[in-house]
């Protein structure tokens, strides 16, 4: 395929303090965990590769994505991109971009590796980055709970057991007590829904160990309990730093219907897992993230519920089939203007291997927050998802989300054309506001 070169973006309504950064999560790129991930990992490695080859097998990528694809060594975090020791190579390669945030997530299992016992080292270690950050001139924007848990809070029943949101509380506090002085920005919980939807409505493809079985009863009760503990670690972070900002990272999917009677089940899924979520936290969030991928059309498929939800077609595919669709950012944030609150996209990006769509598609989703602004979203900030190639979760290390490559074998890091194109759209709005 031709590379088109993309023109600059209208920037003009793009706030002058807005944030421009890269997400990452703990799990897909420190490497060496001990959470419930690590544990599952390779038993279900064999799996992954054969659901994921199910999956894809008809792309038309698949030839050069296969072998990649079966290997199961690579649905195994292990060191993952090592960020854990090389993050001061990666604030290096940030600084050098101009990003000037970074959102990424504090490990659970890393901080309390035993139940009510906390580890000084790990919290060292976090406030060590969240210094050279700062010394970079780089806003942190950290996630409290991004997918994984310790496996002590699993043995004792993971988000539906009954101390779920005290025990997150816990933890929240104790994070804050020893870096708050050093963090504005928390989101408390990462795509709560995708979390929940896997682990007790979706396939074998999450951990749940060792409550295997999917139930709806207990999605329920995990929901309720997401509130809880969202609540009570947002009361303790404004308890002991009243000056920070403070929300949940929420991924929605933009769903269309194309005919009449499909028309209520888009407005339900909207209400209970799209932008009616925020409305469970009123006065419990300072922002709304907003985390956007892409689209789904609703169709009925009565065998299974979940698979209602299907991709529309499109010339534009990346690597693991979802097309590019920014018109639904634009559409997202403007139904949220309901809520009054500043909106950060805490994340946004696509698996391009070759780097043939990331840089069109940083620009278009850029382009549509510019219009959205225009027409009345109050966006504050924009991450890019990722700033590494790292670990997919169930599928694995192959799809890769990075501005900048990982060779995993020699944990080498090479910066990817479209990471530049995006550099400049971040001077052009520097240069603009001058
Ligand atoms: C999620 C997570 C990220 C993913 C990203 C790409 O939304 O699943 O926040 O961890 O890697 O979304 O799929």
């Amino acid at each position: 395929m031709r590379r088109k070169s993309p023109e600059a973006p209208d920037l003009s309504a793009i706030p002058p303090g807005c944030l421009w950064g890269a997400a990452t999560a703990a799990h897909q790129v420190e490497g060496n965990q001990h959470n419930d991930w690590s544990e599952w990992e390779p038993d279900h490695a064999h799996d992954w590769a054969q659901e994921t080859e199910r999956r894809l097998r008809h792309l038309p990528n698949w030839p050069r994505i296969k072998s990649e694809v079966r290997d199961p060594a690579n649905y195994i975090s292990g060191y993952a991109a090592d960020h854990y020791h090389r993050y001061p190579e990666d604030i290096e390669i940030m600084k050098s971009l101009g990003l000037n945030s970074y959102c990424f997530s504090i490990e659970w299992s890393r901080v309390e590796p035993s139940r009510g016992e906390f580890d000084a080292e790990a919290i060292e270690h976090y406030r060590q980055v969240l210094l050279e950050l700062r010394e970079a001139g780089i806003e942190p924007f950290v996630t409290l709970h991004h997918f994984t848990n310790p496996v002590w809070l699993e043995d004792a029943g993971g988000w539906h057991g009954r101390d779920f949101p005290v025990l997150f509380e816990r933890y929240v506090e104790h994070v804050v007590s020893q870096l708050g002085d050093l963090v504005t920005f928390w989101a408390t919980v990462n795509e709560p829904e995708s979390h929940l939807v896997s682990r007790y409505l979706g396939s074998p493809i999450w951990p749940g160990w060792p409550h295997q079985e999917t139930s709806i009863r207990k999605y329920f009760r995990a929901r309720r309990q997401f509130v809880r503990a969202h609540k009570r670690a947002y009361t303790a972070i404004k308890r002991q730093t009243p000056q920070a900002q403070v929300g949940f990272a929420h991924g929605i999917v933009w769903f269309e219907s194309r005919s009449l009677w499909t028309k209520p089940v888009v407005w339900w899924l909207d209400r209970h897992g799209g932008t009616g979520e925020y409305r469970h936290m009123l006065n419990y969030q300072d922002f709304l993230g907003l985390q956007y991928y892409i689209r789904n059309v609703i169709r009925p498929r009565f065998s299974h519920p979940v698979n209602w939800a299907k991709m529309p077609h499109s010339e534009r595919k990346n690597d693991v089939g979802w097309e590019m669709y920014p018109e639904g950012l634009y559409k997202l944030t403007q139904k949220l203007k309901k809520y009054n609150l500043p909106i950060y996209i805490t994340e946004n990006g696509t698996a391009d291997s070759r780097d043939e769509l990331r840089a069109d598609f940083i620009r278009d989703h850029v382009e549509a927050i510019n219009r959205s602004i225009q027409d009345g979203a109050d966006i504050r900030g924009y991450f890019y998802w990722s700033l590494l190639d790292n670990f997919e979760w169930s599928s694995g290390f192959w799809p890769k989300f990075g501005l900048v490559e990982v060779d995993r074998n020699i944990q080498k890091r090479s910066v990817r054309p479209s990471a530049y194109k995006y550099a400049s759209i971040i001077e052009n709005h520097k240069k603009a506001h001058k």
